[in-house]
């Protein structure tokens, strides 16, 4: 079957690779209608994330149709139509039963497979997905796919990314970074009851996105996001810094924006060495600091419920619809953020 295969940092390729299988009797074996390009791609593509195998398929949002499930599988079918979280997990073991599906026991992330273990990704013809019958949500019928592929990821993201910021009703939230994440984010706080929403960025399409979301902008090449958040507040700051960008300068520009003990929560998958404030500057400020990869299973219900309120124009996000093998282009057309690109679908 044909796949995206990162061989090396910025070497992504279009290319024929083993198909997935014999399954494992917990294993759904899903061909995929629709993948999509995520900002966590991005961190391998760079090498800033390392230890990838060379030629793992990348990608960890998908929808599509289950083609064969191994014997233990009891809640899947052949022919039903599913999407799933970016990581599997077992719903039972001690942080499955907490909610934090992301660090479950037995769970594995799409897309990466390290010294020959893990999981192969969904920038692909077909995937294969362990624990399917606590992993994969049949999609609701009726609801367009696109948006629901989103409740996979970047949707659920942006749920918990609110949530872990303790947004709550009448909160006053800033939103740091404009890509899929943080218009998830701006979702998710008003979906939390937010009284008002900031959304800073400096790209031009991203910041027009936000808007259509039911952000209030900052566009940081024009006005300085600190600087206009004071005015905003009364010269107290926000109650809650919503970070989904992944960088020093985003986590620092996150934390200049609190008012004395609100909550930063950081969306972010950060690779810096180190935390962007100092332990004093938390004392001082008596920061909440949350961090973490999204427990998307968790979430998903949730962001399906978003979904079929159709209240928000979700599928805006979307820029392009390509086909598997542009794969190479479109990732530097994301990455570049050219031709507007914002969110990629790859339709195999
Ligand atoms: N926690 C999780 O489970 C989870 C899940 C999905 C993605 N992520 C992470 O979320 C982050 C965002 O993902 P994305 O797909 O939206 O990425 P993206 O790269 O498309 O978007 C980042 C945005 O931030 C803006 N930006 C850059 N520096 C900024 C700054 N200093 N201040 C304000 N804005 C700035 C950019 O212009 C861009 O629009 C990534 O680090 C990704 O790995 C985390
Ligand atoms: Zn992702
Ligand atoms: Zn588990």
């Amino acid at each position: 079957m044909k796949a995206l295969t990162l061989h090396a940092p910025g070497e992504v390729r279009f290319e024929e690779v083993a198909e997935p299988g014999p399954c494992e009797p917990g294993d759904a074996l899903v061909r995929v209608e629709q993948s999509a390009l995520c900002g966590s791609d991005l961190h391998v593509y760079h090498g800033r994330e390392q230890g990838l195998d060379p030629k793992t398929t990348l990608g960890h949002e998908f929808l599509g149709e289950v083609i064969a499930v191994g014997s233990a599988v009891e809640r899947h079918e052949p022919g039903d139509l599913v999407v799933s979280p970016f990581s599997t997990s077992c719903g039972a073991c001690p942080p499955c039963a907490g909610g934090l599906t992301a660090r479950c026991e037995r769970g594995q992330l799409f897309g990466w497979v390290q010294n020959g273990h893990g999981l192969q990704g969904a920038q692909a013809e077909l995937v294969r997905v362990p624990l399917a019958d606590t992993t994969l949500v049949a999609v609701p019928a009726g609801l367009p796919h696109e948006q629901v592929l989103l409740c996979g990821d970047i949707l659920s993201t942006g749920l918990f990314c609110a949530e872990a910021g303790d947004v709550g009703k009448g909160s006053v939230a800033a939103v740091i970074g404009c890509g899929p994440v943080g218009l998830m984010a701006i979702v998710g706080a008003r979906e939390l009851q937010a009284a008002r929403v900031f959304a800073v960025d400096s790209v031009p399409e991203r910041l027009a996105l936000a808007r259509r979301f039911g952000a209030e902008t900052i566009d940081r090449a024009e006005e300085e996001p600190r600087q206009r958040l004071l005015e905003e507040t009364g010269g107290r700051g926000v109650d809650c810094a919503l970070e989904a960008v992944g960088t020093p300068a985003a986590l620092e520009l996150a934390f200049s924006l609190l008012r004395p003990g609100g909550t930063l929560s950081a969306a972010g998958v950060h690779t810096a060495p180190r935390i962007a404030f100092s332990p004093t500057a938390a004392y001082d400020r008596n920061l909440t600091f949350r961090t973490g990869r999204c427990p998307a299973r968790r979430l998903m219900e949730r962001a399906l419920s978003i979904v079929a309120r159709g209240e928000v124009p979700l599928g805006d996000v979307v820029s392009h619809r390509l086909a598997l093998e542009e794969g190479p282009r479109a990732y530097e057309l994301f990455d570049r953020r050219l031709e507007g690109c914002t969110k990629v679908l790859f339709l195999p």
